[in-house]
């Protein structure tokens, strides 16, 4: 019978696409997927150490096995990957006595090889080399979850050491992958029926082809947006510094490229944008969303904000609300910031404001942000938009769920054949995070 694995993703999309190169990886080694630890052989914890919160759930999920293997006897073999492998190595072994492998971001291919010496070693296995090698990665052995977008890395790791951010640390510096092998991938993907794309990379309007002089991300934009068959294309995330013209341009030009950006500012204080080595101000990112609404009618975009960072006043704070008025995000990921292992901020500056007060902070700044969603949504009511279909219901087949290019939550009943196609519908009801609506015509396989 074959051997059985089962991998738990936190973080990133950049971690769920690891996970679905190891899943990959593990399938061409003889392992069958599972959905449960009680009769898993191997577990997959892929973790991600960007907060201290996510970072505590590896060691929450440990309890869990370990509770479970003294229940009932049964002790999967454990591989810790991702993030916090790479950051703690060896250490993790000294938290646990459960773990057999800890793998490190760059060593992803090694696995079936680390699993296959962990059956018959004495002591757990550590790899978390850097080698920095090219970032390839074998075509067509990714197992893929979703029947209809793709993940596509075009660039692994980051070299702009934002103080707060462990990401340089843990997946090391910024590496191009090669312009052939991204749009043959993603000429892959639409062989396989996916009809949107997400290009990935910490940085990803910084890319730039190893393989072509003449091709940054905007040149590679054009590329894949020539690729037949592919419908919608995203990327993740871009560095409001590297949005230059051209690539507003390009933008403009290609119709394929969704009317969405998720646009990391961080905080809405120059001062505290200086102290995070974010190399904008406020005064720049307000031009360059002004510079997009411009150039883009309509194109909804999305953040990240941290609240409480070293130093944070209380005037810096209202910066951050004032900006937050003056955007009107579509959609905000807000974090209260926590000390990272080496970062600069760890290193030179105290964590000065107080839990509570982060606490205080992230609900006010939650609240506006969720009645923004919820007015920018009302304001779509009886409008009829175009949804590419991604989602149904497993045990209501007939509810349906999907995107607008803008990047809008839309459920509305359908069948669910209509999986990876086009369904205009009418918008009947709003909420905070999404809407609601009817089928307002035939479902289709290109953009209505
Ligand atoms: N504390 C809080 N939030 C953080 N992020 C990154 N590092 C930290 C930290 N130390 C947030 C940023 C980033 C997102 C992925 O996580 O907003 O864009
Ligand atoms: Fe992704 Fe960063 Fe978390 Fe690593 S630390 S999983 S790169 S968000």
């Amino acid at each position: 019978m074959a051997r059985k694995y089962l991998i738990e993703t936190y973080g990133c999309q950049m971690n769920v696409h690891d996970s679905e190169r190891m899943a990959g990886l593990l399938e061409q080694a003889g392992f069958e997927a599972t959905d449960t630890d009680d009769d898993a052989d191997l577990v997959v914890i892929n973790t991600c150490s960007v907060r201290e919160r996510a970072e505590e759930k590896l060691y929450t999920r440990l309890g869990d096995i370990k509770g479970l293997a003294s229940r009932t006897g049964r002790a999967p073999m454990v591989a810790v990957t991702g993030c916090v492998a790479q950051q703690e190595g060896g250490q993790i072994l000294a938290k646990s006595k459960l773990v057999d492998i800890v793998l490190g971001t760059q060593r992803v291919k090694m696995l079936p090889v680390l699993v296959a010496q962990a059956t018959t070693a004495d002591e757990p296995l550590v790899d978390i080399a850097t080698p920095y090698d090219e970032p390839t990665f074998p075509l067509g052995l990714t197992r893929r979850e979703d029947p209809v977008k793709g993940y596509v890395t075009i660039i692994e790791g980051c070299n702009d050491y934002c103080t707060y951010c462990v990401v340089p640390y843990t997946r090391g510096h910024e590496r191009m992958r090669a312009r052939a092998e991204i749009v043959r991938e993603v000429e892959e993907l639409a062989a396989s029926g996916r009809r949107e794309i997400q290009l990935l990379g910490q940085i990803v309007n910084h890319y730039q082809a190893p393989d072509d002089p003449a091709c940054d991300f905007a040149g590679l934009l054009a590329a894949v947006h020539d690729v037949p068959g592919i419908e919608r294309i995203r990327f993740a995330s871009p560095h409001p510094r590297h949005c230059s013209d051209r690539f507003i341009e390009t933008l403009q030009r290609l119709p394929k490229v969704c009317r969405h950006l998720h646009l990391p500012v961080q905080s809405g204080s120059s001062r505290i944008l200086k102290a995070m080595r974010r190399r904008h101000t406020r005064e720049d990112y307000l031009a360059l969303v002004d510079k997009l609404r411009a150039a883009l009618p309509g194109i909804q975009l999305s953040t990240d904000m941290i609240v409480g960072f070293p130093g944070e006043t209380v005037q810096d704070f209202d910066a951050t609300l004032t900006l937050t008025e003056a955007v009107r995000f579509h959609s905000m990921f807000s974090f209260k910031y926590s000390p990272r292992p080496n970062t600069l901020a760890a290193r030179r500056l105290a964590d000065d404001v107080t839990e509570e007060e982060k606490t205080r902070r992230i609900m006010v700044l939650q609240a506006r942000q969720k009645a923004i969603q919820a007015e920018l949504h009302a304001a779509a009511m009886g409008r009829t938009v175009d949804v590419l279909v991604d989602t149904s219901s497993r045990r209501r087949p007939w509810e349906l769920a999907g995107r607008t290019s803008g990047n809008t939550v839309v459920n509305f009943p359908g069948d669910a054949a209509w999986l990876g196609r086009f369904v205009p519908v009418t918008i009947e009801r709003t909420g905070a995070f999404g809407v609601w609506g009817q089928p307002a015509g035939p479902a289709q396989e290109r953009p209505c």
